[in-house]
Protein backbone atom coordinates (compact mmCIF):
# COMPACT_ATOMS: atom_id res chain seq x y z
CA UNK A 1 0.00 0.00 0.00
CA UNK A 2 1.46 3.57 -0.84
CA UNK A 3 1.48 6.23 1.20
CA UNK A 4 -1.23 7.91 -0.16
CA UNK A 5 -3.58 4.88 0.03
CA UNK A 6 -2.46 4.24 3.51
CA UNK A 7 -3.74 7.84 4.40
CA UNK A 8 -7.31 7.35 2.05
CA UNK A 9 -8.03 4.26 4.12
CA UNK A 10 -7.04 6.03 7.48
CA UNK A 11 -9.26 9.19 6.47
CA UNK A 12 -12.34 6.15 5.47
CA UNK A 13 -11.64 5.07 9.51
CA UNK A 14 -11.77 9.04 10.78
CA UNK A 15 -14.74 10.02 8.78
CA UNK A 16 -16.95 7.25 9.71
CA UNK A 17 -15.99 7.75 13.27
CA UNK A 18 -17.33 10.95 13.32
CA UNK A 19 -20.43 9.64 11.39
CA UNK A 20 -21.14 7.97 15.17
CA UNK A 21 -20.86 11.18 17.00
CA UNK A 22 -24.44 11.85 18.55
CA UNK A 23 -25.98 15.33 19.03
CA UNK A 24 -25.22 16.91 22.71
CA UNK A 25 -21.90 14.50 22.83
CA UNK A 26 -18.80 15.20 24.79
CA UNK A 27 -16.07 13.36 22.75
CA UNK A 28 -12.39 12.04 23.64
CA UNK A 29 -10.36 13.51 20.72
CA UNK A 30 -7.39 11.39 19.87
CA UNK A 31 -4.10 12.29 19.18
CA UNK A 32 -1.99 10.79 15.25
CA UNK A 33 -3.18 11.02 11.50
CA UNK A 34 -6.48 8.80 11.96
CA UNK A 35 -7.81 10.79 14.88
CA UNK A 36 -7.49 14.08 12.82
CA UNK A 37 -9.60 13.01 10.35
CA UNK A 38 -12.63 12.18 12.43
CA UNK A 39 -11.38 15.61 14.02
CA UNK A 40 -11.88 17.59 11.15
CA UNK A 41 -15.21 15.40 10.02
CA UNK A 42 -16.52 16.16 13.18
CA UNK A 43 -16.18 20.31 12.87
CA UNK A 44 -17.40 19.72 9.15
CA UNK A 45 -20.71 18.12 11.08
CA UNK A 46 -20.91 20.84 13.89
CA UNK A 47 -20.57 23.48 10.74
CA UNK A 48 -23.43 21.66 8.70
CA UNK A 49 -25.51 19.73 10.57
CA UNK A 50 -25.30 22.27 13.67
CA UNK A 51 -24.87 19.30 16.04
CA UNK A 52 -23.78 20.44 19.63
CA UNK A 53 -20.36 18.60 20.71
CA UNK A 54 -17.44 19.32 23.64
CA UNK A 55 -14.77 17.80 22.79
CA UNK A 56 -12.27 16.60 25.20
CA UNK A 57 -8.45 16.59 23.46
CA UNK A 58 -5.69 14.08 23.86
CA UNK A 59 -2.77 16.00 23.18
CA UNK A 60 -1.63 19.69 22.32
CA UNK A 61 -2.02 18.50 18.67
CA UNK A 62 -6.16 17.29 18.72
CA UNK A 63 -6.64 20.28 20.88
CA UNK A 64 -4.63 22.64 17.72
CA UNK A 65 -6.69 20.73 15.79
CA UNK A 66 -10.52 20.83 17.60
CA UNK A 67 -10.28 24.65 18.19
CA UNK A 68 -9.04 25.12 14.22
CA UNK A 69 -11.93 22.41 13.23
CA UNK A 70 -14.63 25.00 15.66
CA UNK A 71 -15.29 22.27 18.10
CA UNK A 72 -15.61 23.58 21.51
CA UNK A 73 -12.69 22.68 23.86
CA UNK A 74 -13.22 21.46 27.58
CA UNK A 75 -10.54 19.70 29.83
CA UNK A 76 -11.22 16.72 31.69
CA UNK A 77 -11.63 19.06 34.82
CA UNK A 78 -15.09 19.98 32.90
CA UNK A 79 -15.48 16.60 31.56
CA UNK A 80 -14.89 13.73 33.98
CA UNK A 81 -17.12 11.74 31.88
CA UNK A 82 -17.02 11.27 27.92
CA UNK A 83 -19.36 9.85 26.17
CA UNK A 84 -17.49 8.36 23.20
CA UNK A 85 -13.27 8.72 22.37
CA UNK A 86 -12.35 8.27 19.16
CA UNK A 87 -8.66 7.35 19.00
CA UNK A 88 -5.90 5.59 16.70
CA UNK A 89 -4.03 2.77 17.78
CA UNK A 90 -0.27 1.81 16.76
CA UNK A 91 -1.15 -1.77 17.27
CA UNK A 92 -4.71 -3.83 18.08
CA UNK A 93 -4.29 -7.40 18.86
CA UNK A 94 -7.03 -10.13 18.89
CA UNK A 95 -8.17 -9.56 22.53
CA UNK A 96 -8.30 -5.57 21.92
CA UNK A 97 -5.78 -4.96 23.69
CA UNK A 98 -3.71 -1.71 22.46
CA UNK A 99 -0.64 -0.71 22.39
CA UNK A 100 -0.59 3.53 21.91
CA UNK A 101 2.44 6.16 22.32
CA UNK A 102 3.68 6.40 18.69
CA UNK A 103 2.57 10.20 19.09
CA UNK A 104 4.07 9.89 22.58
CA UNK A 105 0.43 10.99 23.47
CA UNK A 106 -0.66 7.67 25.45
CA UNK A 107 -0.80 9.19 29.21
CA UNK A 108 -3.35 12.16 28.18
CA UNK A 109 -4.87 9.25 25.78
CA UNK A 110 -5.00 6.65 28.52
CA UNK A 111 -6.86 9.52 30.68
CA UNK A 112 -9.58 9.93 28.50
CA UNK A 113 -10.13 6.25 27.52
CA UNK A 114 -10.36 5.59 31.25
CA UNK A 115 -13.42 8.81 31.99
CA UNK A 116 -14.55 7.26 28.49
CA UNK A 117 -17.78 5.28 28.13
CA UNK A 118 -17.51 3.89 25.18
CA UNK A 119 -13.79 3.53 22.57
CA UNK A 120 -14.12 4.24 18.90
CA UNK A 121 -10.72 2.72 17.79
CA UNK A 122 -9.58 4.02 13.98
CA UNK A 123 -7.07 2.02 12.56
CA UNK A 124 -5.45 0.99 9.37
CA UNK A 125 -5.49 -2.97 8.65
CA UNK A 126 -1.74 -3.08 9.12
CA UNK A 127 -2.22 -2.06 12.66
CA UNK A 128 -4.33 -5.63 13.56
CA UNK A 129 -2.50 -8.53 15.32
CA UNK A 130 -3.19 -11.57 16.73
CA UNK A 131 -0.53 -10.77 19.14
CA UNK A 132 1.05 -7.56 20.11
CA UNK A 133 4.45 -7.12 19.37
CA UNK A 134 5.62 -3.60 18.40
CA UNK A 135 7.65 -1.45 21.09
CA UNK A 136 5.88 -0.30 23.73
CA UNK A 137 5.95 3.62 24.28
CA UNK A 138 6.66 4.25 28.18
CA UNK A 139 6.59 7.69 29.31
CA UNK A 140 9.04 8.32 32.13
CA UNK A 141 10.11 11.30 34.66
CA UNK A 142 13.58 12.06 32.88
CA UNK A 143 15.31 11.90 36.23
CA UNK A 144 14.96 8.13 36.28
CA UNK A 145 15.32 7.50 32.71
CA UNK A 146 18.38 5.35 32.97
CA UNK A 147 16.62 3.35 35.86
CA UNK A 148 13.79 2.99 33.91
CA UNK A 149 15.73 1.21 31.32
CA UNK A 150 17.52 -0.73 33.69
CA UNK A 151 13.87 -2.18 34.62
CA UNK A 152 13.03 -3.18 31.08
CA UNK A 153 16.39 -4.38 30.67
CA UNK A 154 15.60 -6.75 33.45
CA UNK A 155 11.94 -7.35 32.49
CA UNK A 156 13.80 -8.81 29.08
CA UNK A 157 12.83 -5.40 26.77
CA UNK A 158 15.31 -3.60 25.02
CA UNK A 159 15.02 0.06 25.75
CA UNK A 160 15.38 2.96 23.57
CA UNK A 161 15.09 6.76 24.32
CA UNK A 162 13.19 8.46 21.83
CA UNK A 163 15.15 11.29 19.93
CA UNK A 164 13.45 14.49 18.72
CA UNK A 165 12.60 15.23 14.94
CA UNK A 166 13.87 19.07 13.85
CA UNK A 167 14.79 18.85 17.83
CA UNK A 168 17.88 17.94 19.36
CA UNK A 169 17.82 15.23 21.85
CA UNK A 170 14.97 13.42 23.55
CA UNK A 171 11.51 13.70 23.08
CA UNK A 172 9.61 15.85 25.39
CA UNK A 173 5.78 14.87 25.93
CA UNK A 174 2.89 17.57 26.44
CA UNK A 175 3.63 16.52 30.23
CA UNK A 176 7.56 17.40 30.53
CA UNK A 177 8.56 14.03 29.98
CA UNK A 178 10.81 11.66 27.99
CA UNK A 179 9.63 8.45 26.22
CA UNK A 180 11.87 4.94 26.06
CA UNK A 181 10.34 2.58 23.32
CA UNK A 182 10.75 -0.62 24.66
CA UNK A 183 11.13 -3.67 22.52
CA UNK A 184 9.49 -7.05 23.80
CA UNK A 185 9.00 -8.94 20.69
CA UNK A 186 5.71 -10.86 20.97
CA UNK A 187 3.99 -10.15 24.05
CA UNK A 188 2.46 -13.23 25.73
CA UNK A 189 0.89 -11.28 28.26
CA UNK A 190 0.08 -7.64 28.14
CA UNK A 191 -1.81 -6.85 31.13
CA UNK A 192 1.26 -8.61 33.17
CA UNK A 193 3.46 -6.68 31.69
CA UNK A 194 1.84 -3.29 32.05
CA UNK A 195 1.38 -3.71 35.31
CA UNK A 196 5.19 -4.56 35.44
CA UNK A 197 6.24 -1.31 33.28
CA UNK A 198 3.57 0.93 35.41
CA UNK A 199 5.35 0.10 38.67
CA UNK A 200 8.62 0.53 37.97
CA UNK A 201 9.37 4.45 39.83
CA UNK A 202 9.88 7.01 37.64
CA UNK A 203 7.27 5.68 35.06
CA UNK A 204 4.47 7.76 34.32
CA UNK A 205 2.47 5.40 31.78
CA UNK A 206 3.14 2.90 29.38
CA UNK A 207 1.48 2.68 26.43
CA UNK A 208 -0.38 -0.93 27.11
CA UNK A 209 -3.73 -0.16 27.08
CA UNK A 210 -5.18 -3.49 28.35
CA UNK A 211 -7.77 -2.58 30.90
CA UNK A 212 -10.69 -1.23 28.41
CA UNK A 213 -11.71 -4.23 26.03
CA UNK A 214 -15.01 -4.22 26.88
CA UNK A 215 -15.61 -0.81 26.20
CA UNK A 216 -13.88 -0.79 22.79
CA UNK A 217 -14.94 -1.19 19.41
CA UNK A 218 -12.35 -0.89 16.56
CA UNK A 219 -13.30 0.91 12.99
CA UNK A 220 -10.39 -0.49 10.48
CA UNK A 221 -10.19 1.45 7.20
CA UNK A 222 -9.45 -0.42 4.05
CA UNK A 223 -9.93 0.57 0.32
CA UNK A 224 -13.16 1.45 -0.71
CA UNK A 225 -14.82 1.49 2.71
CA UNK A 226 -14.50 0.04 6.36
CA UNK A 227 -15.58 -2.48 8.86
CA UNK A 228 -16.27 -2.56 12.67
CA UNK A 229 -15.59 -5.12 15.12
CA UNK A 230 -16.88 -5.53 18.27
CA UNK A 231 -16.23 -7.96 21.00
CA UNK A 232 -19.13 -10.48 21.58
C1 LIG B 1 -0.47 8.77 19.86
O1 LIG B 1 0.45 8.83 20.87
C2 LIG B 1 -0.78 7.34 19.50
O2 LIG B 1 -1.34 6.65 20.58
C3 LIG B 1 -1.65 7.35 18.27
O3 LIG B 1 -2.98 7.16 18.61
C4 LIG B 1 -1.12 6.35 17.33
O4 LIG B 1 0.27 6.57 17.13
C5 LIG B 1 -1.87 6.28 16.00
O5 LIG B 1 -1.35 7.17 15.05
P1 LIG B 1 -1.81 7.17 13.52
O6 LIG B 1 -3.30 7.28 13.50
O7 LIG B 1 -1.12 8.39 12.95
O8 LIG B 1 -1.33 5.91 12.88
Amino acid sequence: MTKQDNLEVKRFAGVAAAGRVEDGMVVGLGTGSTANYAIQRIGERIRDEGISVVGVPTSYQSAFRARAAGIRVADLTDCPEIDLTIDGADQVDAAFNLIKGGGAAHTREKCVADASKRILIVVDGSKLAENLSVPVPVEVVPYASALVAQHVRALGGVPVLREGVKKDGPVITDNGNFVIDCAFGIIGDPAGLGTRLNTVPGVLTCGLFTEYQEKISVLIGEAGGCRILTRR
